[in-house]
């Protein structure tokens, strides 16, 4: 919908590389269809790996580790489309991506779940091997997290063949693909 707002959060610990590049290219398809668009680098962020400690949304705060995860949780809080942004590191998401995803069990308390419930959700990756198999465990990961949280699959967008950091700027129409992908966003 115009005027909705998009949030990207990029989870590649290298600067400018493949997700960087494609998430750039969706947020640009987004703001062409009308779009608020913001992204953050996971990578520039304190985020305290979750220790299960239980205290999830006790004295007013989501998490007892007040780092840069606040910041994360207002942008969720403040989305409507969340977008995961992140290559394929041992067939799964790189660690930065999933000390943020563990951090969003703040969301699992009856008074927090609101918060998120119904927000759209889509996954923005590249990986160097050929074809779908080598993302299929993240996928999967990240297709069973939106159900879990109660958010709305708004698709992803998947690029194989993609090692080298430049990479999806020599494929031969990604880029486009991934403005689309964005433009649908609105
Ligand atoms: C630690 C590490 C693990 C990786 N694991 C895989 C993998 O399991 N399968 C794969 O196809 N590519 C793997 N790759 C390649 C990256 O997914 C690929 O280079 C991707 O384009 C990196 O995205 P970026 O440029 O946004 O960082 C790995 C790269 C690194 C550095």
């Amino acid at each position: 919908m115009p005027g909705s707002k998009v949030v990207a959060f990029l989870g590649s610990p290298r600067p400018r590389g493949n997700t960087d590049t494609l998430a750039e290219a969706v947020l640009e398809g987004a703001r062409s269809a009308g779009c608020a668009t913001e992204s953050f680098a996971l990578r520039a962020l304190r985020i305290h790996p979750c220790t299960g400690c239980d205290n999830c949304g006790r004295r007013g705060h989501l998490c007892i580790f007040r780092d840069d995860g606040e910041t994360l949780y207002r942008a969720m809080i403040g989305a409507d489309v969340l977008l995961f942004v992140t290559p394929v590191y041992w067939y799964g998401p790189t660690a930065i991506m999933k000390a943020f995803l563990d951090r969003l069990v703040v969301f699992n308390t009856p008074e927090a779940r609101p918060l998120v419930r119904g927000k759209a959700a889509g996954l923005v990756a590249a990986w160097e091997e050929k074809g779908s198999e080598a993302a299929e465990p993240m996928v999967k990961l990240f297709e069973m997290g939106f159900r879990y949280l109660e958010l709305r699959p708004a698709g992803n967008l998947l690029v194989d063949g993609a090692g080298p950091k430049d990479a999806v700027r020599g494929m031969s129409g990604v880029l486009d693909r991934a403005r689309a992908f964005g433009a649908a966003l609105g």
